[in-house]
């Protein structure tokens, strides 16, 4: 029995490149958010990484479109998260696990919320690399290089630090490495457990105490659990219970390090991109006619993009064209990150620009990107109200347009951090600064993601779907 990978029997068509594409098409076409890179230096980092093992296969890459494919029908629900941006230094055990821990928890409450399986795809082993506003910032009255990731420079507020050093894309790919490692150890050893996830939530509860709507939730889940139990199920021989898959993902900023891992499959003649199974083009490099789009056209891997509140229907039209020519179900997420204000005004446009193509994607909503501001203390930061607002009016405009909301995709950490205001435990803007870790955007911490799940996990049990 599959629990876990919807749509596991039906092999959906496949993507390929279209005519004319090579790895390396991209280059010499406009290009923006890269570093000032030695090309020397580059081009040698580059051939010895495409000489090394991919980091992902094509058959779990395949197993993750199949599960794609069933979100786009309505079969499945879409859980990406992660961090903003990955930093070498927490590729532990322990951060490893943290971050699963908090990936499971979320998943085993809107599991309960769909009624249906949820496929969960992880912004880790291999979120390096950050898209910037500006190519500068001013520290100290001294202007100095952006960070832009691990995988290019260091945070550190100095000059030297923040050369890009093509050695960190090696490092990138060893961190990767070492950190897919922990995360296959850890999914297929039985320490991603149902139950345990189950406590850990149930754990939460207590602690926020009496008075929320959580404890019922929870409760309805030991209830499912026993039912399980009593109709005989052996919970403990049920493989597919103590077994869960993480997908990879992260946003394919630096192409010379995306192309250096494309590897041509020969059994099935499709490249594929083997640095992790899912990549996406960022709200800052989507253009049509630009090196990101070019490169990810031609990969077979399932592509996410970001639908910032610039985009009009027109040009997202295009890209589904262009990105899905033979309009493969699940081959495209669209991940919306419009900002709570502004949804039900962009969206339902943009729904049926789409719509109208003919492309079955999926529809996921990022409530995270569209929401940030400096707060008064000076943290850039985002509002668990706002994050949580966006994802309710995303629900409402695809309920009244007949689509199906298929996903959320979050920045979040298992840590105890302070980075986002409000929430059960309400962080305060004077409390921003107790620990305010991230390397780059704020993050949910623990506490507020598995809130934000149960509400989801309402969302969910409260919406009919069309195509359910
Ligand atoms: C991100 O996902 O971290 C990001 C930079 O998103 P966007 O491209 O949507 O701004
Ligand atoms: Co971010």
């Amino acid at each position: 029995m599959r629990v876990t990978e919807p749509g596991a029997l039906v092999a959906p068509p496949e993507h390929r490149a279209p005519a004319g594409w090579r790895p390396d098409s991209w280059r010499g076409l406009p290009i923006t958010q890269q570093p000032p890179w030695d090309p020397a230096a580059l081009e040698r980092v580059t051939e010895e990484i495409a000489l090394l093992p991919p980091l992902v296969l094509p058959a779990e890459i395949r197993e993750l479109h199949r599960s794609l494919a069933a979100v786009s029908a309505g079969e499945a629900f879409l859980l990406q998260a992660g961090d903003c941006a990955e930093r070498f230094s927490s590729c532990t055990e322990q951060g490893v696990r943290g971050k699963l821990k908090v990936i499971l928890q979320l998943a085993i409450l809107l599991t309960y919320g769909a009624g249906l399986p949820v496929v969960k795809v992880g912004r880790i082993a291999g979120q390096f690399g950050k898209p910037r506003s500006q190519p500068t910032e001013v520290v100290d009255g001294v202007e100095l290089p952006v960070f832009r990731g691990d995988i290019v420079n260091s945070p550190e507020p100095r000059a030297e630090a923040r050369r890009p050093d093509v050695n960190r894309l090696l490092r990138a790919y060893h961190h990767s490495a070492a950190t897919l490692d922990a995360l296959r150890a850890l999914t297929l050893g039985g320490s991603a457990d149902l139950d345990q996830a189950h406590a850990w939530n149930q754990e939460f509860v207590r602690r926020t105490g009496p008075g929320q709507d959580y404890e019922k939730v929870a409760d309805e889940i030991t209830r499912a659990l026993r039912f399980m139990a009593a109709c005989g199920v052996d919970m403990n021989e049920l493989r597919a219970l103590h077994q869960v898959h993480l997908f990879t993902s992260h946003e394919a900023l630096l192409p010379h390090y995306e192309q250096a891992l494309t590897r041509y499959d020969e059994k099935s003649r499709a490249w594929f991109d083997t640095s992790a199974h899912m990549v996406w083009i960022g709200d800052r490099t989507r253009q049509l006619d630009g090196a990101h789009v070019e490169l990810l056209s031609g990969i077979t891997n399932p592509i996410g993009l970001k639908v910032g509140p610039s985009t009009t229907p027109e040009q997202l039209r295009q890209l589904c064209d262009r990105l899905d020519p033979n309009h493969v179900p699940g081959r495209l997420v669209l991940i919306t990150r419009l900002g709570a204000t502004n949804v039900t005004d962009l969206l339902p446009p943009l729904l049926r620009a789409v719509n109208e193509t003919g492309h079955s994607v999926v529809w996921a909503c990022d409530p995270m990107h569209g929401n940030t501001f400096v707060s008064r203390s000076g943290y850039k930061t985002r509002r668990f109200s706002d994050i949580l607002t966006e994802i309710a009016m995303f629900f409402g405009v695809h309920r009244a347009e007949g689509t199906y909301p298929g996903g959320i995709h979050l920045e979040l950490t298992g840590d105890d951090v302070t980075e986002c205001l409000g929430g059960v435990e309400d962080v305060l803007d004077n409390q921003l600064g107790t620990r305010y870790e991230t390397a780059c955007d704020p993050r949910l911490n623990a506490g507020q993601s598995i809130q934000l799940a149960f509400h989801v996990a309402q969302f969910l049990r409260s919406s009919a779907w069309p195509a359910h």
